[in-house]
Formats: C-alpha cells, sequence, structure tokens
C-alpha cells in the first residue's frame, strides 16, 4: 500500500503528537464522510478499510469459478491479490469519492461502490485468513500514527491502543436513507425497502461473525449522528482529538 501524507499538515503547536484515529461503524453511518473530514481538519492521511474488503469482492465476483461460500478460496485470492489505496484527488472528493482503490494495478474506485459488491464484502469479511492478511497491510500503513482509519475493527483490533475511538451510529433508517440518496445521485433508482433490507442483511452479517465483529470497543466514545450533518459531526470529533493531542502534549512535558 502507498504511504499517504499528509494534505495540509498542522502546525507542531495545533499538533503536539500525531494521534491513531479509530472510526467504526455499522453502514451509512457516516464513518467515510466524517473520517475524510477529519482527517483534512487535522492535516491527517484518512483511510478507508472498507474499500480493501470491497475491492477483494469485486474481485471474487468477476472470477464466475469462484463460490462466495468457499473460506478456501478467498483465502487463496486474497493471498494472491494486490490492493492499493491512494489519497484522493480534490475533484474525486467532492462527488463523494474517498479513497482511490487499486486492484491488481486498475483502478476500481467507482466498481466497488455496488450494493451487488458491498453484500459480497461482508461476505468475504467473515474469512478469518482474509481479515488476517487486509488487517496487517492496514497496521503497516498506520504503523507511525498520525492517521485516521474507518471500518469496523479498526478500534478492536486493527489497532487496539488508537488513542481516540469512535463508534459512530445513526437509526438504520437514516442510513439506508442516506444510501438510498447517495445511488439515486448516481442514476441508481432503488427503492427505500430495498436499500434498508440490504444495510439490515450486511449489519446482522458484520455484529454477528465470530472473527472481529462489529462491536463498539469498551473504550471508544458513542457519536449518534442521526440528527447530525457531516460538518457537525466532524467537529465533535475533531474538538475530540484536540483534546486527546492536549493530554499527550502535558503527559510528555510532566515526563522531561
Ligand atoms: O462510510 P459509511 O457507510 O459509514 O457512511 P458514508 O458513506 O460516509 O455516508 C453515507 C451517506 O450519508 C453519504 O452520502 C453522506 O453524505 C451521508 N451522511 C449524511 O447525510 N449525514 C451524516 N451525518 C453522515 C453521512
Ligand atoms: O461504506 P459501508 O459502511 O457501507 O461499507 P464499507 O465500510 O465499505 O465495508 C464493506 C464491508 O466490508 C462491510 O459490510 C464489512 O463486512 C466489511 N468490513 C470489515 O469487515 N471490516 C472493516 N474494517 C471494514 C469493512
Amino acid at each position: 500500500m502507498t504511504d499517504q501524507s499528509p494534505s495540509n499538515a498542522a502546525s507542531p503547536q495545533s499538533i503536539p503528537r500525531k494521534l491513531t484515529i479509530a472510526i467504526d461503524g455499522p453502514a451509512g453511518s457516516g464513518k467515510s464522510s466524517v473520517a475524510q473530514r477529519v482527517a483534512q481538519v487535522l492535516g491527517y492521511p484518512y483511510l478507508d478499510s472498507g474499500a480493501m474488503y470491497r475491492a477483494l469482492a469485486l474481485k471474487a465476483l468477476l472470477d464466475n469459478g469462484l463460490a462466495l461460500s468457499s473460506e478456501k478460496q478467498l483465502a487463496k485470492l486474497a493471498a494472491e491479490t494486490q490492493i492499493e489505496l491512494r489519497p484522493t484527488p480534490i475533484e474525486l472528493l467532492q462527488q463523494g469519492v474517498k479513497n482511490r482503490v487499486f486492484l491488481d494495478g486498475l483502478e476500481v474506485t467507482q466498481a466497488i461502490r455496488t450494493p451487488e459488491v458491498a453484500q459480497a464484502a461482508s461476505q468475504v469479511a467473515v474469512v478469518a485468513k482474509v481479515r488476517e492478511l487486509l488487517v496487517a497491510q492496514q497496521q503497516r500503513t498506520g504503523a507511525g500514527g498520525g492517521i485516521v482509519m474507518e471500518g469496523r475493527d479498526i478500534g478492536t483490533v486493527v489497532f487496539p491502543n488508537a488513542e481516540l475511538k469512535i463508534f459512530l451510529e445513526a437509526a438504520p433508517e437514516t442510513r439506508a436513507e442516506r444510501r438510498r440518496k447517495e445511488h439515486e445521485e448516481k442514476g441508481e433508482h432503488l427503492t427505500f425497502e430495498q436499500v434498508l433490507e440490504e444495510v439490515h442483511e450486511r449489519d446482522k452479517r458484520d455484529r454477528e461473525r465470530k472473527v472481529s465483529p462489529l462491536v463498539r470497543a469498551a473504550d471508544a466514545v458513542l457519536v449518534d449522528n442521526t440528527a447530525m450533518g457531516i460538518e457537525e459531526t466532524a467537529r465533535l470529533i475533531v474538538l475530540l482529538a484536540q483534546e486527546r493531542e492536549k493530554d499527550f502534549a502535558r503527559t510528555m512535558r510532566r515526563e522531561t
């Protein structure tokens, strides 16, 4: 994976130490939009871990001979696959694209954003070996700290020692309506009921799987943004991050 350097790094006074910020939550809770905004304000790189599961799922769907129910085949596929996330250029950011995604060198940034790929992603994500490989890649990318990473298991498994963990929630109906609108803007007309069912099905699979299920880490701050916009939610998280940064500065001063 390509290292991503901060786009608008703040001054050393405003960021005494770079934090690892983990944002987890169910589909449509606003993780990508909010995490991207938080990263932009703090001058941190941003990583959408879900895009990696989606990219692998796309490859699995394109392989006619492969059964999504076969853990063995999916594990083999994951070991043979190269997934790379790159920062998003500004014009794509405005269209709601988060990271640019490359699958074995080919760009799949838009191709992975379909309901079929979302469902398949949650199927490949139940396979322990798949998670092991993708988690290791995510850990390498965030090893130096100073990153905002979002997904399902960032605060519980990928970075259990993250200095700030957020569990983002929103009512299922709100999440489904957000997703429906997104599809509509792309010219894909899905009914609210179709999207709600997709969201419920994926939530259930993500929350009930044996390996790294979607759960709130005990030390994660629960943020319900059902009635909050992206900007407002991001501002709240930035304030929490700035508090944590000050705590670090105080600890470091005491220690020196
Ligand atoms: O990444 P995740 O699936 O958690 O959600 P997202 O892709 O960031 O957000 C899904 C949709 O909801 C996007 O179109 C966002 O613009 C919208 N959204 C919103 O309207 N209000 C929020 N507080 C958060 C997201
Ligand atoms: O954007 P949305 O919240 O709809 O989904 P996503 O973040 O793109 O993730 C797609 C699927 O990948 C999820 O439904 C999960 O099954 C899986 N995933 C995961 O298991 N662990 C992560 N850290 C991120 C995503």
